[in-house]
């Protein structure tokens, strides 16, 4: 596998791959890779002749209060990861390649509307980071196709939205949410738990079944997103939301939509912060 740090290697690349006719896959991570990362490359492998995964914590897309110094790297590691599992070139940009004018002073993309609410209230400018630097490397890579996970709902919204706003030829495709054998999706994040807490924050896909249990079961909303935080509460977390939206701009349902839903959470449980979602049609 190749590894690429600068953005003139990584064109010169593309170009050549493109000459041959391959076609482009590729999955954008911020590394310390875990099995859910690693199943998009697999995915993305079905998809293209050629893969390529990114590997660059973003320092845009982090709050001035959130983990971006300690956010964990381990770019040897995720090396062997993806090499494993049959990517073609890994690129690992330094911050200076991907923002020659600094993060401050450089071009932003803002994808209004869909990033202003759940995450991106509580995270101003997190959306219009991950869009931007998303941005960048669909203009490096050009992909055919490009897989994000559905675990990251609001953000594979926004990057649906950002494509097809500027017209960019890429197929955007989800990939399903791999999860621990308690049900907690696996994150970057979860090694901020101990193991008590990773055993205790199973309760978060717990209250998502139990949302998606009562939904079908034609439950009013505000008394199942009560019963969720409840749940959450007392399992020792801190729900920032426990709340059903429209899947297709996470808006709030009217009372009789029965179909296109979503239950998303998130939760602080000691130093992490959580997020998860499930799809409510049957
Ligand atoms: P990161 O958190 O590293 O995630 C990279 C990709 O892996 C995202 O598409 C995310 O949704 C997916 N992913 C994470 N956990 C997953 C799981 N348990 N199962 C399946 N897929 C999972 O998301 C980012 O990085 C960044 O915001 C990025 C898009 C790279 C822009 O900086």
């Amino acid at each position: 596998m190749d590894v690429v740090h600068s953005a003139a290697d990584m064109r010169a690349r593309v170009c050549a791959w493109r000459r041959a006719g391959a076609r482009i896959g590729f999955v954008p991570t911020m590394g310390n890779l875990h099995a859910g990362h690693l199943s998009l490359v697999e995915l993305a492998r079905k998809r293209a002749d050629t893969v390529v995964a990114s590997v660059f914590v973003n320092p845009a897309q982090f709050g001035p209060n959130e983990d971006f110094a300690s956010y964990p790297r381990t770019l040897d590691a995720d090396r062997a990861g993806l090499a494993a599992h049959g990517c073609d070139a890994l690129f690992a940009p330094g911050v200076d390649e991907m923002y020659p004018f600094g993060v401050a002073e450089g071009v932003r993309v803002d994808v209004p509307k869909i990033s202003e609410v759940l995450e991106g209230e509580l995270r101003p400018g997190h959306f219009a980071g991950v869009a931007t630097v998303v941005t960048k490397l669909f203009n490096l890579v050009q992909p055919d196709v490009a897989v994000f996970g559905q675990k990251d709902y609001q953000q594979l919204l926004v990057v649906r939205r950002m494509t097809m706003d500027l017209r960019l030829p890429i197929d955007i495709i989800a990939a399903p949410t791999r999860r621990e054998s308690n049900g907690l999706a696996m994150s970057s994040r979860n090694q901020y738990l101990s193991s008590e807490e990773r055993e205790r924050a199973g309760v978060i896909y717990r209250a998502l079944c139990a949302m998606r249990e009562q939904w079908n079961a034609g439950r009013p909303i505000a008394a199942i997103e009560s019963d969720a935080r409840a749940v959450l509460e007392a399992a020792g977390s801190i729900p920032d939301y426990a709340t059903i939206r429209r899947a297709d701009d996470l808006s709030a349902p009217y009372p009789s939509d029965r179909c296109g839903a979503i239950a998303l959470i998130a939760i602080r449980m000691g130093r992490a912060r959580l997020i998860d979602n499930l799809l409510l049609d049957p």
